[in-house]
């Protein structure tokens, strides 16, 4: 695995012509029930058509996909976006994040190659340059990789234990002030 790997931003229309290679990643990442995975696909697609859609890949020597972000300006009529718009009403100011929005909607990297700053980057590379003032998103609200990245990358949980719906695990939905942090060393 002593690979280069490259990043790439792809168009939407690239995006949706490879949603199966998308959909490997998710699942050898994820480990998903095989219930959820047609319905996964079509979100996927459906996400490509939303405004200021930006999508990056990672890619191995042999041109393999293997990570993949990307995320949307976030608006309302959106599934996500309103789900947690009804709850961060309650919560106190809290709906501010959502107001000028980018919505970081997948990020996955393949097993072997977790671990070495292939997601850092993506997330990184994702969110720069983006217009809108806030990132946000949602993870299994437990610790994890991804938690800890997005932590350590500017993020605070603005809500925890969210159920998307009945049978759902519990989410933590998380926000940044854009510019995201950071952190490495070599970082000025
Ligand atoms: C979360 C994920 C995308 C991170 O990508 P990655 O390439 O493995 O992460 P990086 O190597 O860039 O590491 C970034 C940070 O993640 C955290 N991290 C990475 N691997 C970790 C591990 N095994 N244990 C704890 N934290 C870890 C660390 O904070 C790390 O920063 P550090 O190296 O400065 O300590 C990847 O692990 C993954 O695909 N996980 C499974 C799918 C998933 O959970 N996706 C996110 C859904 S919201």
């Amino acid at each position: 695995m002593g690979q280069e790997i490259t990043f790439a931003e792809i168009s939407p229309a690239t995006f949706t012509a490879w949603i199966d290679r998308f959909m490997a990643v998710y699942t050898a990442a994820m480990n998903p029930p095989d219930r959820q995975l047609a319905g996964r696909e079509q979100i996927m697609e459906r996400h490509a058509a939303n405004p200021a859609f930006r999508a990056l890949v990672a890619l191995d020597e042999g041109q393999s996909v293997v990570g993949f972000i990307y995320g949307f300006h976030g608006e309302t009529g959106q599934w996500w976006h309103d789900m947690v718009a009804g709850a961060l009403a309650t919560a106190d100011g809290a709906v501010a994040w959502l107001a000028d929005s980018f919505e970081i909607a997948e990020l996955h990297v393949l097993p072997p190659w977790q671990g070495r700053g292939i997601g850092r980057s993506l997330l990184l590379s994702v969110a720069s340059g983006r217009g809108e003032r806030t990132a946000v998103l949602s993870t299994h609200d437990r610790e994890s990789a991804a938690r800890r990245l997005y932590r350590s990358s500017g993020f605070t949980d603005l809500l925890t234990g969210f159920r998307f719906s009945g049978g759902d695990p519990a989410y933590a939905v998380m926000g940044a002030v854009l510019p995201l942090r950071d952190p490495r060393p070599s970082a000025s």
